[in-house]
Parts: C-alpha cells; structure tokens; sequence
C-alpha cells in the first residue's frame, strides 16, 4: 500500500477522534526489535515503543515463537473454562507482584501481598475493574485521583482522568476528587467520608513523566487506612521493568491494595488485568467475565515477556540504559535552557521544553513549546527516530523505547536531538 492510498483510507473510513503523531505519518510495515520499517524501506529507532507497550523489542523472536505455538494448540475459549496458560499466568504474577514471596518458590502470602488476578483486555478495562472491586470491598462509592493522571476512556476511568483532553464525555459522574498533592488526598479523606479508594500512576506517563514525590505514599498510607479507602496503583505504563524495576511502585516500597497492569504485559498482544490481595478479592463474589480476557494466547504471550525479561535482565538494562540517557539528557539541560526539566526512572524519562517568560495558553498550551515539541518529532522522525509526546501542555519530550536498545542508540539520538536544538532554538 502507497502511503497516499493510506491516507486516504484513513479520512474516509476512520473517525476524526484518531490523531496522529506527524503531519505526513509513515506507514510502518515492519518492526525488529528497537527498529521500525515503513512501506518505502526506511528504517527508525523507535524511542516510544507504542506507548510503552514493546518493551522486549517488536516481533521478539522468543516471544513470536511460544505465541505461535499456543496458537497452533488451543486459542480461544473465554475465561468461564480452565485452561493452563491462564492458570500459569495467575500464578506466575503472584510471584513478581509487590508483596511477593522473599524466598523463590514459597507460596505467595495471602494477607498482605498482590496474588489474586482477573484479567481483561485494555487499560481502560483494567482500571474500571479494579474500581469496582474497591467499591465491592468497601461499599463506598466516590474516588480521588491526581490532575494529571489518564486512566481510560471508559465511563468511569475517564471521570477518574485529570487531564482535560482525555475527558472527552461532556457528562461525566462526579465521584471523583482531583489532588495534586499528597495533603490534597488527606483533605478530601478528611471531607467525605464515603471514599471507595485513592487511584494513581506512580509516574504519569501521559501527565508528562511526572513521578510522585518520594513520600508521598507514606504520607497518604494512613489516612487512607483510617478512612477504609484502598490504594489502586496503575502501573499500566510504567509496569515491567520499564523503571528500572518491575514495577514502579517498587521504587517507594509500597505494596497497594490493588495494582492495574496491561501494555508491556502482552508484548503487543492484547491482555491486561487487576489484582488485589486475597482478603480484598474475596469481596468480589458477585459473577464477573471478560469474553476474550485470560485468552490462552494472551497468557502464553505475557508468560514469554516475564521469561524474557528475567532471562535478559531488562530491568537491571533499564536501569544502566536510562541512567546513561538521562546523564545525556541533563548534558542537553545545561546547554539548551529550553530544556526546563528532565524527569522519570530507569527509560521513562521526560524532557519538558519551555521558553523563558511564556505562559499558558487557553488551549491549555504552555507559549510555542508545544510547537517545538512538534518540530523536534518530526524532524526526528526525517533523521529516522521516533519519539513521543505528552504533557498537559504537550510539551514534554517522551523517551519510552523498547528496553532492548543499546548504548549507540542512545548516541544516535542524543547526536540528532542536539543539532536539531541547535538549529532550532539557538538561531531564534
Ligand atoms: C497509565 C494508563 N492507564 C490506563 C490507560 C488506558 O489503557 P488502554 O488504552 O489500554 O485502555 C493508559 C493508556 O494510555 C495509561 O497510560
């Protein structure tokens, strides 16, 4: 297909909800681990990983293979039969879930740690679950979320998103308070007592890469214990090993009452789930299914990217590789103070650009930095790097490659990221 024809197929047939990245998007047909390909041959280093999903690179090998396989075996029944994949699934997150067992092998605890799952199909499912369940837990109906946090585009996800581009319902419920600090959430604690639970990213991916302060879950912990309202961490952006850990949670030694996770967990195939404790789960008697949720290929495709992250150590490489890109992206800070802030953990970093003195606009955008952050997309995309974008203003510099990438191709980036800054802003 000729990117004219896709083009047009695009206006005709898609809704205008669907935006695109670039003004001429290339038409990508082919990835290979941290490289993309279009329809004319050309080849990208791929910084964004479909939103954090193709954490262990595009078309993995390892991961085809035992997809392929389950395939070939048994695809599809629903989630009201047994079938191993699924079963081994469960199992295998009780095992790398916070809370998890300290000695390898011994059975998850059922009290405290994260061991009972259900899965489903996207994010958006993944969150509007895992609210159900706290309001089953706790018979309590309202919840309070950060500004700057997406959770979905369901009914309720999207009432729970502080990011008014993403609240695209005109009538959304308000059972929702928004904070913006941990002091926020205990004063809506303190005001309305009828508090279901707390829900949050532990870095906003969509926000902008804004991790939460390093306190701030001890802070919250025991207003929260003492109103009965729950914890729900959604690591569906920053889960497997994206932070330099499995989950970002980690980073604050917090194990929460109910974690949401999707994207890297299928490695491109379509899987998500939400999971509690045993004590917390048990309050969820009421039937519940998801007709393609705990699909056997999903399963096998979420147990071969657990597989391949011990085995490659995708952790401890995000770790190496996001502490050498984000020394070159303070390197980048120092020299262009266009750079205002860079921010995130292991590869989930964010550069957010300003110029000095420029305001919000009405359209929520901060000056012209937005518009910067558009020419550096696309002429990094011309150098042959895709890169991503988010931030209320749309003016942060989105670095979320697959966790494969190597050292040169931090260097590749980094080299064309500088001159194009100097051509850019330095000749303003
Ligand atoms: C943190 C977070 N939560 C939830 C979602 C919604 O996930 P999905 O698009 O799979 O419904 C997203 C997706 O962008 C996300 O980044």
């Amino acid at each position: 297909m000729e990117r004219q024809e896709a083009l047009a197929l695009r206006r005709e047939y898609f809704m205008p909800c669907v935006r695109y990245f670039y003004k001429d998007p290339p038409l990508f047909v082919r990835g290979d681990m941290q490289y993309l390909y279009d329809e004319r041959g050309k080849k990208y280093l791929d910084f964004f990983a479909g939103v954090s999903v193709m954490n262990c690179g595009h078309s993995n090998p390892f991961i085809i293979e035992r997809v392929a396989a389950q395939l070939g075996t048994l695809q599809h029944l629903t989630n009201v039969y047994l079938t191993e994949p699924v079963l081994r699934l469960a199992e295998r997150l009780a095992h790398v879930m916070p809370g998890r067992p300290v000695l390898p092998g011994a059975a998850p605890h059922g009290s405290s740690g994260l061991v009972s799952s259900f899965f489903c199909n996207s994010g958006s499912e993944a969150n509007e679950g895992a609210l159900l369940l706290a309001r089953l837990a706790t018979g309590k109906r309202k919840f309070i979320a950060l500004n700057g946090g997406l959770h979905g585009r369901t009914y309720l996800t999207q009432a729970a998103t502080g990011i008014p581009m993403w609240r695209a319902d005109p009538f959304l419920p308000s059972d929702v308070y928004f904070a913006d600090s941990a002091a926020d959430v205990i004063a809506a604690l303190e005001k309305d007592r009828n508090i279901a639970a707390f829900i949050c990213e532990p870095i906003q991916g969509n926000g902008g890469i804004r991790p939460v302060p390093p306190d701030f879950f001890k802070e919250i912990a025991r207003p929260l214990n003492d109103q009965g309202a729950l914890l729900i961490v959604d690591e569906i952006q920053s889960g497997f090993a994206r932070t330099g850990k499995m989950f970002a949670i980690e980073h604050y030694g917090v194990v929460p009452d109910i974690m949401t996770m999707s994207k890297a967990l299928g490695n491109g195939i379509p899987i998500a789930a939400f999971a509690s404790s045993k004590e917390i789960a048990r309050q969820f008697t009421r039937p519940s299914a998801s007709t393609l949720g705990g699909n056997p290929v999903s399963a096998s495709a979420a147990l071969a990217v657990l597989d391949y992250i011990e085995q490659e150590c995708l952790c401890a490489k995000a770790e190496e590789n996001g502490a050498y890109l984000r020394a070159r992206l303070d390197t980048l800070a120092a020299k262009f103070p266009v750079i205002k802030e860079v921010r995130g953990k292991g590869l989930m970093l964010g550069a957010e650009l300003a110029f000095d003195g420029g305001g919000t606009t009405d359209a929520g955008y901060v000056d012209d930095s937005a518009m910067l952050t558009d020419r550096i997309l696309e002429e990094l995309k011309e150098r042959g790097i895709i890169l991503g974008k988010n931030g209320l203003g749309r003016n942060v510099l989105a670095f979320q490659p697959p966790l494969v990438i190597n050292r040169g191709d931090i260097d590749f980036l980094i080299g064309n990221l500088e001159d194009i800054l100097e051509g850019d802003v330095l000749q303003r």
